[in-house]
């Protein structure tokens, strides 16, 4: 997903750009620019490919004080110099993430009042936009009041204006965008990781507001041009949370930080085998949706499984982008629980404003503090995973598990499960210092693999067949163990790796059975369980530490995402950026 920072300051803009450009990396983007003003005028440097490549035809030394910087991820026109940002149309140049759903109809009408467009990209109808209205309206402000009332669709946005240069403008929609503090001036930026190296004071900026900033003071707008005042933020993590630390990998890091992730995530809501005050009462609720996007979809089946098998409540898990759309029967003992790392998925987020629209509570287990579906919902129980950098989700998902295990409790009122999540950051440990490689060798070189496991175990299943597809590129496909042989089995032959997965001992013999079939056609299998059995159906197994059910998928998941990082890593592909992968989906 695009990247967007900005800087208005006593110090040189290039550099500190450049900077914090490098810690967007992790969005996505496929191309990069920046934009900076000498002798008056702006002036606009992109190119195609990684930072480095933008770098190396940048001169760090301009003595720009003020600049915009751009990491994109090709939405609307193809990667290329012309359709990367910034964008520059008469005074004004603009740096934009997201989505402008109605640019074809502005585009059209300005064409017919001889603005010409140099891009494919919806963008540049904000800075032809903002340059027309501007020709008869000098007041800068209400110009960007007239582009917010025109535009449709999500937006976060940097302003230069060449007749204003000792002022950056920025408004958001949809997409985030913080404004930030140091002692030498102000930034924008589209997260806190982007300016963590300059300072941790943050401040959020909220739908339909305006920021102006100074070099040495900031103010905000609402969109009748009133003042409003806004509260600063300290970021709670250090710098250091969000470098490798000595691993190879983003991906690594985090899974190794799973054990502090876990116990962070349950001392925030328990205490003494007790809940604390910061878990909320979900008592009233009898009937539960949940609703997320990718992996937060696949906790959320864990989820599923986990309230309806302790609490005995209604439960279903549906994928946002679905769920949006259909027809959806809410009644009042309804609760709508909407799961996401970054809090900011335009699905997940379309599905929390239905359920709002349709008077339903709604609860938000998110990870980024202070994102969007954290602040518009009703209730949001934050998971303590800390910035996740890497694009595909792990300490997250894990902690977000952990999560739905307490909500299980909570909503069973069967505390005294609680004593069953003791010292699982032990198990955690064992199984993170396995060593995964031998099982990664045998799939590595292979173009097909095959998860398969019931119940519980086969949302386990769709979660690490998704970690290995994102991250290693093979087609890697979950499969319910009944469904095989209601079609997929005639895929299965000597060549085949299938992984599977069985940690309930109700379904044991029936997986099994399956694997037999799968191996006596001449598949390779792992097997995945916490039952010590000896068998010929596999030829290799990891054994899970015995738990009780309610907090067990945590455990299981940690070998499916170090095999899926050893088998990219065999394979060479980029881990922590994978292809035409986003961290945070911020459009439909
Ligand atoms: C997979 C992955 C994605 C996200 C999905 C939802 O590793 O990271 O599938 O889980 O895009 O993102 P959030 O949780 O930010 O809503």
């Amino acid at each position: 997903m695009c990247g967007i920072v900005g800087y208005i300051g006593k110090e040189r803009a290039i550099p500190k750009i450049l900077n914090s450009l490098k810690f967007l990396e992790y969005r996505g983007y496929d191309s990069s620019g920046i934009a900076y003003v000498k002798n008056n005028k702006v002036n606009i440097i992109k190119e195609v490919g990684k930072i480095k490549a933008l770098e190396n035809i940048l001169d760090i030394n301009i003595d720009s004080k003020i600049g915009l910087g751009h990491t994109r991820w090709a939405t609307h026109g193809g990667p290329s110099v012309k359709n990367s940002h910034p964008h520059k149309v008469g005074k004004f140049t603009v740096v934009h993430n997201g989505i402008i759903e109605n640019y074809l109809e502005i585009k059209n009408e300005l064409l017919k009042n001889n603005i010409e467009f140099k891009s494919d990209t919806d963008t540049e109808v904000i800075p032809a936009l903002l340059d027309f209205y501007y020709r008869s309206d000098k007041n800068i402000l209400s110009v960007i009041k007239k582009t917010i009332n025109r535009i449709k669709g999500s937006y976060a946005v940097g302003i230069i204006c060449e007749d204003d240069i000792n002022h950056l403008y920025a408004f958001r929609c949809g997409s985030p965008l913080i404004v930030a503090k140091d002692d030498s001036g102000y930034y924008i930026a589209s997260d806190v990781p982007a300016i963590l190296s300059f300072t941790n004071k943050y401040i959020i900026l909220e739908e339909n507001e305006i920021a102006v900033l100074e070099s040495n003071r900031c103010e905000f707008y609402n969109l009748n041009l009133n003042k409003i005042k806004k509260e600063i933020k300290v970021f709670e993590g250090t710098y250091e949370t969000i470098m490798l630390n000595g691993y190879d990998h983003y991906m690594l890091k985090e899974i190794h930080e799973e054990g502090k992730v876990f116990l962070d995530t349950l001392n925030y809501y328990v205490k003494d085998n007790s809940f604390k005050d910061t878990m909320i009462n979900l008592k009233k609720y009898k009937r539960i949706h949940i609703v997320g996007c990718g992996s937060a979809y696949y906790v959320g089946l864990i989820g599923e499984y986990l309230i309806s098998e302790f609490a005995n409540i209604e439960v279903t898990c549906e994928v946002a982008s679905e769920y949006r759309y259909k027809k959806v029967f809410y009644n009042d003992s309804t609760l709508v629980i909407i799961i996401s790392q970054s809090g900011e998925t335009a699905d997940s987020l379309a599905a929390l404003r239905m359920a709002k629209e349709n008077h339903v509570d709604t609860l938000a287990i998110v990870n980024v503090v202070g994102s969007s579906i954290s602040r518009e919902a009703d209730y949001t129980l934050y998971v303590k995973a800390g910035p996740e950098i890497a694009v595909a989700t792990t300490k997250a998902f894990l902690a977000q598990a952990t999560l739905l295990s307490l909500l299980a409790i909570k909503l069973s009122g069967k505390l005294e499960l609680l004593k069953e999540l003791n010292g699982i950051e032990n198990k955690i440990e064992y199984l993170l210092n396995l060593d995964y490689r031998d099982y990664a060798k045998e799939i590595y070189n292979h173009d097909n693999v095959f998860y398969i496991g019931r119940l519980i175990d086969y949302a386990l299943c769709q979660e690490g067949a998704l970690k290995l597809k994102e991250t290693s590129y093979i087609n890697a496909l979950a499969i319910s163990s009944g469904e095989l042989k209601h079609g997929t089995i005639s895929l299965i032959n000597d060549n085949t790796r299938v992984v599977g997965i069985c940690t309930k001992k109700e379904i044991m013999s029936k997986t099994i059975s399956n694997l037999k079939e799968i191996k006596s056609r001449g598949a390779y299998v792992i097997f995945i369980t916490n039952e010590d059995i000896e068998d010929d159906f596999y030829d290799k197994k990891i054994i899970i530490p015995k738990v009780h059910d309610i907090i067990e998928p945590i455990l299981t998941v940690i070998p499916l995402q170090l095999i899926a990082y050893n088998v990219a890593k065999y394979r060479g592909c980029d881990i922590d950026k994978p292809r035409n992968l986003a961290k945070s989906v911020t459009v439909e």
